[in-house]
């Protein structure tokens, strides 16, 4: 059976940095909801414009956008044979809606909770830089690019996120912690979800998600 891979984690976790590892490796697309509001926020368009407010300052989108940004996306042919979703969902609404989107795909969900002491989410979030062209990440602390604010791969200029501040960060755990963290105990009653250290190196991450999801693929096989 097809499968929706859930990346959760606190802001910082190394979702990104993990669905991108994953999707080399399983072939299958990441619906990010956060890089795809970024970039419906760079439109000017009163969505655009209200998108980008809310982002900066470290707020959530509400429900129904979040439904309609989801929804078409996942129906695209690319998701047939699964996909791993990276900051959705985020509170116990959209996680009701992914319940009756994988229903209707007839697609199994597996959730993986990435789990990083809080001083290094901190660190993380404040030392990350994006290229503006290839969307690479590095980080001033833990992978810093060879030229400084200059990317390896296409010399092009490193961007610091506009919720990359102190004050949204703050903002943002903060809400991670009211919204999103009650959503792991319902996908433990739901018996779908797995947990691992995400205080390591990103290869020896991707290792543990990658033995989780093996894990799940041999099981369901068996029950054929
Ligand atoms: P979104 O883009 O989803 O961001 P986020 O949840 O704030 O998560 P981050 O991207 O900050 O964390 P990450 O875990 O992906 O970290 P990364 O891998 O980059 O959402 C942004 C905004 O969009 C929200 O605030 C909200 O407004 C809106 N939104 C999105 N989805 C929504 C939804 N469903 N409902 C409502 N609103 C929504 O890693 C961070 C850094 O750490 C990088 O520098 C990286 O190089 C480094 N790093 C990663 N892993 C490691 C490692 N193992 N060792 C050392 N360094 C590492």
């Amino acid at each position: 059976m097809a499968k929706i891979i859930v990346l959760m984690g606190a802001q910082g976790a190394g979702k990104g940095t993990q669905a991108k590892r994953l999707a080399e490796s399983l072939g299958i697309p990441i619906v990010a909801t956060g890089d795809m509001l970024r970039a419906t926020a760079e439109e000017d368009t009163p969505l655009g414009r209200q998108i980008r407010d809310i982002q900066a300052a470290g707020r959530l989108v509400s429900d129904s956008v979040m439904a309609e940004v989801v929804s078409r996306r996942t129906i695209r042919d690319d998701c047939i044979d699964g996909y791993i979703l990276d900051g959705f969902p985020r509170t116990l609404p959209q996680a009701r809606l992914l319940e009756e989107i994988a229903a209707d795909q007839g697609h199994q969900i597996c959730v993986i909770e990435i789990s990083v002491p809080r001083e290094l989410l901190l660190k993380r979030l404040a030392g990350r830089r994006t290229c503006s062209s290839c969307s690479t990440t590095y980080n001033i602390y833990f992978k810093p690019s060879k030229r400084e604010g200059i990317c390896d791969l296409d010399g092009k200029p490193l961007f610091k996120r506009s919720d990359d501040n102190e004050e949204a960060i703050a903002k943002r755990l903060a809400l991670y912690e009211e919204m999103t963290l009650p959503l792991l105990d319902y996908y433990a009653e739901l018996d779908y979800l797995h947990r691992v250290e995400g205080d390591a190196p990103p290869e020896e991450v991707s290792e543990r998600i990658a033995e989780i999801v093996s894990a799940g693929e041999q099981r369901s096989a068996a029950e054929g």
